[in-house]
């Protein structure tokens, strides 16, 4: 899998976060399928999920996906599951800055987790060819896509969800 970044196994994690070794990866056989195009240059300048995003970005998908797009400018909006290619994939405890005690990583939507596989349902602006513009986008320029979905109101919201 080309372009995998690197992950920051060796920055030091905070008081009550806990690192775990890895072990050896296993190969799954992913494609990054296209870029995601964004303002964003560093993780802080990032807005922290896509309610708090008003930024628009370019999916970038590679012509050779092209033909999986037919049908797609029928959707108001997308679901985008990317790599968050800069972050560590250590820690299974983690004290994130918003929260005041140590949350496992399956519960939190950080980027930092065995496998950074993030996810964003966005408004789909407009179809050019193998570019999609879309609105509310959370990640850095630059971050590898794994795949695009319909997002469809009636299967993926469900309104009485709680969280911690
Ligand atoms: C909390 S995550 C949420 C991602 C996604 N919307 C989700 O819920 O799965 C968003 C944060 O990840 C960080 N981030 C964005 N792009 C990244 C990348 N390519 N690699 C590592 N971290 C990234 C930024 O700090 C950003 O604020």
């Amino acid at each position: 899998m080309s372009g995998a970044g690197k992950p920051r196994e060796n920055d030091p994690a905070r008081p009550g976060e806990v690192a775990v070794p890895l072990p050896e990866a296993t190969d799954a056989g992913l494609r990054f399928i296209g870029r995601i195009r964004t303002p964003f240059k560093t993780r802080s300048d990032c807005p922290r999920n896509i309610l708090q995003s008003t930024a628009e970005g370019r999916v970038e998908l590679d012509p050779n996906y092209a033909l999986g797009l037919q049908g797609i400018e029928g959707c108001s909006h997308i679901w985008l599951l990317y790599w968050m290619h800069e972050a560590r994939r250590d820690l299974l405890v983690q004290v994130p800055k918003h929260v005041d005690s140590p949350r496992g990583t399956f519960a939190l939507r950080s980027p930092v987790r065995p496998n950074p596989i993030a996810m964003a349902a966005v408004k789909l602006l407009a179809v050019e060819g193998t570019v999609l513009r879309v609105a509310h986008i959370d990640c850095l320029d630059g971050t590898p896509l794994l795949d695009i979905k319909p997002y469809f109101a009636s299967i993926d919201s469900i309104p009485e969800a709680s969280r911690p």
